[in-house]
């Protein structure tokens, strides 16, 4: 027997038509909103609201601080979907179940997919409450084995091979670029390259020097596996992280990395996370 058992095309199909079913929106950019970056779901208009255990097959979560929703709604007046939280792999579901949402976004008509996290800076030059822009990840958990396009592919899902060597759609990272000068935030902001690791320990000093010399900026625990499932498919991806804490690179650091510490960072940016992928989205749209 296969050990890694994912959803069929007809699952994600019954998924995404119970949400066709039932909502009125038929939006083109999917936002998947990270630990401490839930509020820009909530600051939607015209939500409507689907608790992940009400839609067939979804997989549910369990960390604390999150939301589990799916909220649609318009973000500035531009139609979008959010997931309010998402499933990682230290919970305990397999991989292929932590993305699956992005083939439900998919089979509703989504064309972009924003993915948002919250992660350790180790670049030197990253602040807490800075902005990374993602153009490159390591997939630690994916050159193990564990990726979500392990096991029998379903060709209506995309290729068995696909490349994911250009998953970061440069012209919105050059948009986002534009859009954090003109809002004068552009100090904050930086493009760099994600990490994504199992989980949940935080890395040792060694593991995080290991990733500097690998010109890794900031270490994470999602997105990566999410974006090659959206590459598969075709989608666009943009995808950025929040800097919530600063990762020991050195063996005499005394600040260690903790959850509560990560999620206060979301909050206290708010409204400039908020006004930033606004903008992102009004650009979308119209291309
Ligand atoms: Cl230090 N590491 C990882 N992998 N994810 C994080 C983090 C660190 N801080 C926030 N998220």
């Amino acid at each position: 027997a296969y050990d890694c058992q994912s959803y069929t095309y007809e699952d994600i199909q019954e998924s995404g038509n119970f949400l066709l079913k039932n909502t009125k929106y038929r939006p083109s950019i999917g936002i998947i909103c990270g630990s401490g970056i839930g509020s820009l779901a909530e600051s939607l208009t015209d939500k409507e609201c689907f608790p992940y255990k009400r839609i067939p097959h979804f997989p549910v979560s369990t960390v604390r601080g999150h939301m589990f929703q799916l909220v649609f709604g318009l973000l500035d007046g531009v139609p979008v979907m959010c997931m309010q939280g998402r499933c990682h792999y230290y919970e305990g579901l397999p991989i292929c179940k932590c993305a699956m949402p992005v083939r439900v976004m998919k089979m509703v008509g989504v064309k972009y997919l924003i993915a948002t996290n919250a992660a350790g800076g180790i670049n030197e030059n990253y602040k807490v409450g800075d902005i990374m822009v993602v153009k490159d990840h390591v997939n630690f958990m994916g050159l193990a084995g564990v990726n979500p396009l392990r096991g029998f592919n379903d060709d209506r899902f995309g290729s068995r091979f696909p490349s994911v060597s250009r998953a970061y759609d440069i012209a919105l990272r050059a948009l986002a670029k534009k859009i954090g000068t003109d809002m004068g935030i552009e100090n904050y902001m930086h493009e760099g390259v994600l990490s994504c690791a199992g989980g949940p320990s935080y890395e040792t000093v060694t593991e995080l020097r290991a990733m500097k010399l690998l010109g890794i900026d900031a270490a994470g625990m999602s997105i990566a596996h999410e974006v090659i499932v959206a590459c598969q498919s075709g989608m666009t991806v943009f995808a950025f992280s929040l800097i919530t804490n600063k990762c020991p690179t050195t063996y005499d650091s005394t600040h260690v990395p903790d959850h509560e510490e990560v999620m206060k960072v979301g909050n206290s940016r708010e409204n400039m996370l908020k006004e930033f992928v606004s903008r992102m989205v009004l650009h979308m749209q119209c291309t």
